[in-house]
């Protein structure tokens, strides 16, 4: 055989290699094996100067022409394995982009805090003012001030949580401490009369603490709107009206109220206000444990006795005031049986309000 058959069967070798070439690692290994270092179309450009003389130009001509061949068919193939590894990696890595998204849970707002906001609106729309008192207070501002001295039989009901340790042991010992978590917004009242200048229209909403275990009525934590008006003539009459007025606004046109005989140290006369079940229309049920009627706040005129030890002359000025439980004023308007299911965070029993 000659040089330049010999030439010519490595060419077709090499290209039926190229061809047979499955991906670009096995593609790599041809080129090495041709025209690496130690490839076998290097060993004949390496021999070139052994070939004889008259031989020179063909075989030289010979050798270039497979060398160029070769690389041809291997920067061909190259780009066409290339890219049947791109096609493939891109259709093994798809994302499914017809899935559904993940979506993001956005809260609403609590159903506490829109009644809050509901109920002082009503307020705030008869021309009365924002007020806000402590959370921690004293025994006279909870107390006290509010016609209920120390052995009062009323303080036994709004048994608290005593904040200043007098005790030395780490235990706040009661009678002893008089810093406390507020039973009631009522002592708002008082810091009000002290401090604004009269007349007052004030709504006061907030957090209270009762040393009560959670159970369907009751919450060792919860929210009241404290309401106190002091001008000159303040009727009884106005009391009715008022609280009327905002029971319709709050809880629907067709809610009744009606006013029983109760009593509060710090109102004389008091009185506690029901309002029409919802749930029987005042026919009588389960939810309102067949009376009709369902319990909805305290109200009274102001006690002559708290006036004054505010400093509020009761011969030229009068009052009144009334208390809600917020958490109990939510069951109401929408029929919640339990006061602790407000308090388990449960989205599908929150996003109905
Ligand atoms: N503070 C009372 C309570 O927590 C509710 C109350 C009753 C508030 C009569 C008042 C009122 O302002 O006049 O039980």
């Amino acid at each position: 055989m000659t040089i330049i058959e010999e030439l010519d069967s490595l060419k077709q070798r090499v290209l039926a290699d190229i061809s047979a070439a499955e991906d670009s690692a096995a593609l790599e290994d041809v080129r090495i094996a041709v025209l690496g270092k130690s490839g076998t179309l290097t060993a004949y450009l390496r021999n070139m100067g052994n070939v004889p003389k008259e031989e020179k130009a063909q075989v030289g001509r010979a050798v270039n022409e497979a060398r160029t061949a070769v690389e041809t068919a291997l920067e061909e193939a190259k780009k066409l394995l290339q890219q049947q590894e791109l096609d493939a990696a891109i259709a093994s890595d798809a994302v499914d982009i017809t899935l559904p998204g993940r979506s993001q849970q956005i809260g609403t707002r609590h159903l506490i805090n829109g009644m809050i906001d509901e109920m002082t609106d009503v307020f705030l729309g008869l021309g009365y003012s924002l007020f806000e008192g402590p959370e921690v207070e004293t025994d006279y501002y909870n107390f006290e001030a509010l016609n209920a001295p120390p052995d009062h039989p009323s303080r036994s009901m709004q048994d608290t949580f005593y904040v200043k340790d007098l005790s030395g042991d780490g235990s706040a010992v009661k009678g002893e401490s008089d810093v406390l978590l507020r039973t009631q917004t009522s002592g708002a009242q008082v810091h009000a009369m002290e401090d604004c200048s009269l007349p007052i229209y004030i709504i006061v909403p907030g957090k209270v603490y009762r040393r009560d275990v959670a159970d369907p009525s009751h919450l060792p934590q919860f929210h009241q709107i404290e309401g106190l008006v002091v001008d000159k003539g303040i009727t009884f009459g106005d009391l009715k009206g008022t609280l009327d007025y905002a029971c319709k606004a709050i809880f629907g046109p067709d809610r009744r109220t009606r006013f029983r005989a109760h009593y509060f140290p710090f109102t004389e006369p008091s009185a506690e206000v029901d309002v029409s079940c919802g749930v029987c229309g005042g026919e009588g049920c389960r939810m309102c444990k067949g009376t009709g009627w369902l319990e909805l706040l305290g109200c009274g005129m102001v006690d002559p006795n708290v006036l004054e030890m505010s400093g509020i002359d009761p011969e030229v000025y009068s009052g009144f005031a009334f208390g809600l439980g917020v958490e109990r004023a939510a069951c109401l308007k929408y029929n919640v049986p339990d006061l602790r299911m407000l308090l388990e965070g449960d989205m599908r029993f929150l996003r109905q309000f």
